[in-house]
């Protein structure tokens, strides 16, 4: 981003913290985990400083309202629910996952417990309606009960997506269009509700904002295909995640559902109820023989190219473009 771009994540952060600070007045028990989450303190409570989440969801809805107005301002109350709701499932995902890291350090439940975890999740799903209300205050209220009804139907998405992703995980075979179905639910519904709140509170048109909503889907069809590959091949000092975590618990990403197809050997080992010494090492290094990451990367710009597809129709501002241009290409490349 360059010097002129907007102060996106700045007034954001400033939201965020005013949003939480006007709910949770406990900072050392209840309050604590939920600004460890959001990364902003230490276990202890002390500032953190380092580089947690990405905020891309709210990046998304911000660079989507700019690119109708000017007034990108107003989509801030939302920005905030979607980065609120995108934690609480972080929070879930890492205790249904048993994933012990997340942004390089421990998660919210190794801490503190799968209980507490739970209620710290809940209070964060809360706090992301509490945002939402805020934006009564600039929007029509037919429009205000047009968010919230698509902020419902994404939660159920959302859990709806967990769900199959774990009930995957004791099916032997998954297939691309059931694995599509289970990553639309659990990550571009948010996505595309990040991208369609920005456009429609900036253009206060719901046929418009669907296109930026089928610009969001696919962005963030692309989105968790590019996260199924970090999640094997991807370094762990780097995305803040453990590797491995995915293939210990069976999950069914789009490399794997290519190397199960591809490879009896992989097959073999994937079906085995417990894992030996060597096997994560022989399946890591089956997949690379079978193709399995140049396929998924392959899968990954067909749906950037659908994205990108998809904003042209939305016919966003020619000038506010680029930067929305330059964030897919981030996306594209990162390596966290
Ligand atoms: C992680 O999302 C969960 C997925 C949907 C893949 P992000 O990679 O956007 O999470 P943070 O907030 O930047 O850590
Ligand atoms: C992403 O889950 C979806 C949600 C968090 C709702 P994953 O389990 O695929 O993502 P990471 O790799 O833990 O971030
Ligand atoms: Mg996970
Ligand atoms: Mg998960």
């Amino acid at each position: 981003m360059t010097s002129n771009t907007p102060p996106y994540l700045a007034e954001l952060d400033v939201a965020l913290r005013q949003s939480v600070d006007l709910h949770l007045h406990d900072e050392e028990g209840f309050g604590l985990m939920v600004r460890y989450a959001l990364g902003w303190v230490t276990a202890n409570g002390e500032p953190y400083n380092q580089p947690t989440g990405k905020r891309l969801r709210p990046l998304v809805m911000l660079l989507c309202a700019n690119a109708i107005s000017e007034d990108w301002r107003s989509a801030l109350p939302a920005a905030v629910a979607v980065e609120l709701l995108h934690n609480f499932s972080l929070i879930h995902d890492d205790i249904q996952d048993d994933s012990p890291v997340r942004h390089s350090r421990p998660t919210v439940w190794k801490i503190w417990g799968i209980a507490n975890a739970i209620n710290a999740g809940d209070t964060l799903f809360t706090l992301a309606y509490s945002a939402l209300a805020d934006l009564k205050d600039h929007l029509d209220p037919a429009l205000v009960v047009e968010i919230w009804r698509t902020f419902n139907e994404t939660n159920i998405e959302l859990t709806r997506g967990q769900h199959l992703d774990m009930r995957f995980e004791r099916q032997s075979s998954v297939t691309v269009e059931q694995y599509l179905s289970m990553i639309k639910g659990k990550s571009a519904a948010l996505i595309a509700t990040s991208a369609y709140f920005g456009a429609l509170i900036a253009s206060k048109d719901i046929n418009r904002a669907k296109h930026f909503a089928d610009f969001g889907l696919n962005l963030g069809i692309a989105f968790q295909i590019h996260d199924d590959i970090l999640g094997i091949w991807g370094d762990s000092s780097i995305t803040g995640k453990s590797a491995a975590t995915d293939l210990i618990s069976r999950k069914k990403s789009l490399p794997v559902l290519h190397g199960l197809n591809a490879s009896d050997r992989l097959r073999e080992l994937y079906n085995k109820p417990v894992f030996e010494e060597d096997d994560l090492e022989a399946i890591f290094q089956e997949l690379t023989v079978v193709g399995s990451q140049a396929y998924t990367r392959q899968q990954e710009n067909h749906y950037y190219t659908i994205a990108m597809q998809s904003l042209e129709m939305a016919n966003p501002d020619p000038a506010l473009r680029p930067a929305l241009d330059d964030f897919v290409n981030f996306l594209f490349q990162r390596t966290y």
